[in-house]
């Protein structure tokens, strides 16, 4: 069971969410998207997804740095476990309250306005719930644990997860882990390997460009808006 869940179950989410991808990528290029409620709703939208994904960020660093820093390289720079724990658990809890508030208040707009529910496929429920039981979970077994120096994952599964990538999994080092963490781990990749399939795979089409590309000048037809003047002949310098 333990070769199964931490030495098989890693590998062949990897395959589903690389093989998904790219077959996503070839036969539905078009509907790469997230889906967007924005139309329906969007003034508690506005507040509801900054927060969530400020909230997915935060933690998501935190993972990186929690599973894939070795103890050993943090205690070099002279950060002690302590100083880490403390860290990890102000930094990560805030950062996880912040992602729960987040979640919670875009499944509550998802529910109470009719257009954005009518919307909402069962593909979306599916992913709702493995998504919200992901962070519920991570925020369960960090707070139940949280007491004195907290459980220190970073001698059990962040091992084990660095593992992953020389192809030698130890599986042996998930053997003590609070089942908790166990049931966390395991949700958290069902994730991954559904993030192909779902509206999750926007995540993967960041609009980098955005960055690069030379703005896009809005001007009002309508004389009455608020800043609007006449309009004068002849050509106008953009970005004036
Ligand atoms: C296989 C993948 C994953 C592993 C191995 C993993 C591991 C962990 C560990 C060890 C903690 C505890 C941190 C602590 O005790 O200080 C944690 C916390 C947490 N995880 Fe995960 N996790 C995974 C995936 C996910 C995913 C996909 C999500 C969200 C969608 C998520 C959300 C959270 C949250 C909200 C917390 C609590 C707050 C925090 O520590 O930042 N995790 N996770």
């Amino acid at each position: 069971m333990r070769t199964l869940l931490w030495g098989v179950i890693p590998y062949v989410v990897l395959v589903l969410l690389a093989a998904g991808l790219a077959w996503r990528y070839r036969y539905d290029k078009f509907g790469w998207t997230t889906r967007s409620s924005q139309v329906y709703e969007s003034k508690l939208l506005n507040i509801a997804s900054p927060m969530f994904h400020y909230g997915i960020l935060f933690v998501l660093v935190g993972h990186l740095v929690g599973l894939f820093v070795p103890e050993s390289w943090t205690e070099k720079a002279g950060v002690s476990e302590h100083t880490y724990h403390l860290f990890s658990l102000y930094g990560g809890t805030a950062a996880g309250v912040l992602l729960v508030l987040g979640i919670a208040l875009l499944l509550y707009r998802r529910r109470t306005n009719a257009p954005v529910f009518r919307a909402t496929t069962a593909n979306d429920k599916l992913m709702y719930l493995v998504l919200f039981a992901a962070i519920v979970l991570g925020m369960v077994a960090k707070l139940t644990h949280a007491s004195g120096e907290g459980y220190n994952y970073r001698e059990s599964m962040a091992p084990w997860a660095r593992s992953l990538f020389t192809l030698q999994p130890d599986t042996d080092r998930m053997a003590g882990v609070p089942v908790m963490y166990q049931i966390h781990a395991v949700v958290g990749m069902a994730l991954f390997a559904l993030i192909p399939f779902t509206r999750l795979v926007h995540m993967f089409s960041a609009p980098v460009q955005y960055l690069f590309r030379p703005y896009v000048v809005y001007r009002s037809r309508d004389p009455r808006r608020v800043g609007a003047r006449p309009e004068r002949r002849g050509w106008e310098k953009t970005g004036s």
